[in-house]
Parts: structure tokens; sequence; C-alpha cells
């Protein structure tokens, strides 16, 4: 059996035109159909196999090439610093026109400001799903999510979706925060690499997506300690994740198996150099060849210091027909589910192409396990 998800809710008559009135899609009077139907999470009872290993070629190669590998922003009526660590915010560039270059120099632009949030993207939205899937293919190969909803017959496009009555997402609502740093899907052996991430039902207010830079987070502590963090290297686990699911949340199903896949604690950008932390609270499990205490004592420390460092932090409020996108392996993001105490809907979908496998900084260092 396979299930979709609907948009039904035990609140009142007037919280559902609300809700309804909050679609990104502002035109439609509120007895017509969900403008966003077609992208409803969907779960289907199809079963993978296990990722293959392939090569990955990333286009913001490309674009170092070019004589000016920012040319694709120049027809934006503004382009601004959100921080000064990670995030720019522009305005004026249609992402659906950009061609093959201006794709490449989109991906080196994100590699180097870790989080790009596009505003007024409204054909790239309503473009739908095929296109989507064909601007995700120019950046990698695409990845299936072994857990998530996804509209039907897109098993390529990772949704996120939870509403008054019902959550979609991978949630934990036992925690006295919602804040959860994690880089997506960390555990597999070529996690992703530039995203590309949007809403097309957001709540009147709330519902950001928190970002942080693993860059300027590594940069802060002592050298001393960095070189020994290079030395390490961490086992990712994808089990929590299918537990979850199997336990009938989410959708309650599992499309392939859960794997493990070990990191180096602090990685490298293939094409800017930069090294970033690699751990997150969500997938890392324990570091390699450390006793228990000794690893939960570091893993502990880093996400301590990934927490509380807002000053390397950005905050991307959707506006409606915002695009963003981010380099998952520079930068760690949270939901924010501030408003899960209302009658709201949040409704989003991720093109998430895959990457390289973690390159370590410290070059040589062995990832078996
Ligand atoms: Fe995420």
């Amino acid at each position: 059996m396979s299930t979709t998800a609907t948009v039904t809710s035990p609140v009142s008559e007037r919280e559902q035109l609300s809700l309804h009135a909050t679609a990104v899609s502002e035109e439609k009077k509120p007895e017509e159909e969900y403008r966003y139907k077609h992208l409803l999470p969907h779960f289907s009872e199809d079963h993978y196999p296990p990722l293959e290993p392939f090569e990955h070629v990333d286009p913001a190669f490309r674009a170092l090439k070019l004589a000016n590998p920012r040319a694709f922003l120049d027809s934006a009526r503004s382009v601004s610093e959100i921080t000064p660590h990670l995030g720019t915010e522009v305005r004026g560039v249609n992402l659906a026109r950009l061609d093959s270059s201006g794709r490449d120099q989109l991906a080196l632009e994100v590699a180097r400001r870790g989080l790009v949030v596009f505003r007024d993207q409204q054909e790239f939205i309503d473009n739908g799903p095929d296109f989507y899937l064909e601007w995700g293919r120019h950046f990698g190969r695409l990845h299936i999510h072994p857990t998530s909803g996804h509209p039907k017959g897109y098993p390529q496009l990772h949704l996120v979706y939870r509403d008054a009555s019902t959550s979609f997402n991978f949630e934990r609502d036992d925690s006295i925060t919602t804040i959860l740093w994690h880089s997506d899907v960390s555990y597999e052996l070529q996690p992703p690499g530039l995203t590309t991430f949007f809403l097309l039902t957001a709540p009147p207010s709330g519902g950001d997506t928190l970002f942080t830079s693993q860059v300027a987070a590594l940069k802060k502590l002592s050298s001393q300690f960095v070189a020994f963090l290079k030395t390490l290297k961490a086992v990712h686990s994808g089990v929590e994740q299918a537990n979850f699911s199997r336990a009938g949340r989410r959708g309650g199903t599992v499309r392939r198996e859960p794997v493990e896949n070990v990191h180096p604690v602090v990685r490298k950008h293939p094409v800017t150099g930069e090294e970033a932390l690699y751990v997150n609270r969500q997938f890392t499990r324990r570091i390699v060849g450390l006793k228990r205490e000794e690893s939960d004592a570091i893993l502990n420390l880093l996400y301590d210091h990934i927490d509380k460092s807002a000053d390397v932090q950005a905050r991307a409020k959707w506006e409606p027909y915002t695009v963003v996108l981010w380099d998952n392996r520079i930068t760690a993001h949270s939901a924010n589910v501030d408003f899960r105490h209302l009658p709201y809907a949040r409704h989003g979908a991720r093109i998430t192409p895959q990457a390289e496998r973690p390159i370590p900084a410290l070059e040589g260092l062995d990832l078996s396990a």
C-alpha cells in the first residue's frame, strides 16, 4: 500500500482558511484546491538497492576557468551579504533562466558563500517537478531519500511537510528544542553538495531555516586542537532515521536499507580548498578508534560549539517565491519549528544532488572503518 498526504486538519474552518491563505500562491480563493497538491508527500512502497559509488565532477570547477565567474550576478538588482561568514541574498536574478555556464557560476558562488538566498523565483517554482530534476542533475546525481515523502512519481524530490495535525518530517517532539543542526544525509558514502530548497506553503511568520558555517566554526578552534581533529574520522549512521520510519512515523516506509559510512571529522572542499568541520548531532555516532568516553567528549564539545556559535550562523527567512541554495559540505542547518503550536502548514521541496566522498583535510587519512 502506498499513501499520499492530504491537507486535512481538525482545526476550525476559520483556521483552515487562514492556513490556506498562507500558501505562497496568494491569489487563490479559499475554496480552491491546494495549488501544490501534486507536490504533497507520497510514500510509495518501492524498494531500492544500495547506492552505487559514482564519480562526481563539481560544476564549480568549470566556473573557475571563466574570466568573471560571477557574471551571472551582473543583472541582479541587489546582492547583499547576510553575515560576514556565510550567506548572500540576491534579488533580480531569475534562476529558471540560468544557462549552463550560469549554473556553473552559481555552484561556485554557493561553494564560496555557503548559502545563497534568491528572492522572487516564481518561474522556478512554477516550472514544476520535471524542471526541478533537470535543474538538480546539472549539479550531480540526484539523491533518492530512503524514507522521506516525495511527489508521486518523483522519488528524487525530498519533501518536508507539516500542518496542524500531521508531520511528515524527521522531528523529535519530545525535545525541549526543535533545533537540530545537521548536514543532510551525511550517512551516505557520497553526501550531497549543492542543495536547492524552497517552500510552497509557509506560516505567516516563523519556520525560518537556520544555517551555520562549518568553515568558520572550525577556524574558531585552536590550531593544536584542529590538528588533532584532522587525524580523526567518524561513523555517520542512517539507522535511527530508518527506525523512526519503521516505527510508523513519517509515512512509515523505508525504501533503501540504512547505511553507515566513515567520514573525516574535518573535510576539504574540492573546489575552494576550504576546510570544514563535518560532524553533526543528527547523524554522527562515534569517532573511530577512540574509547567511547573520549569519542562522546569530543563530539559533544563540537556539537556544543556548533550550537552556541550564533556568531557564525545565518537565518533564511521565507518570503513567497524564495529559493535557497546551500553547500551541504561546508555548512550545517536546522529547521526551526517555532510555529508548531499554531495551525499552519509548512510545505517545502528539496533538490539534493550528491557530491564526492568527503575529502579529508589531512592528506592520506585512511577512511576505512
Ligand atoms: Fe536538512
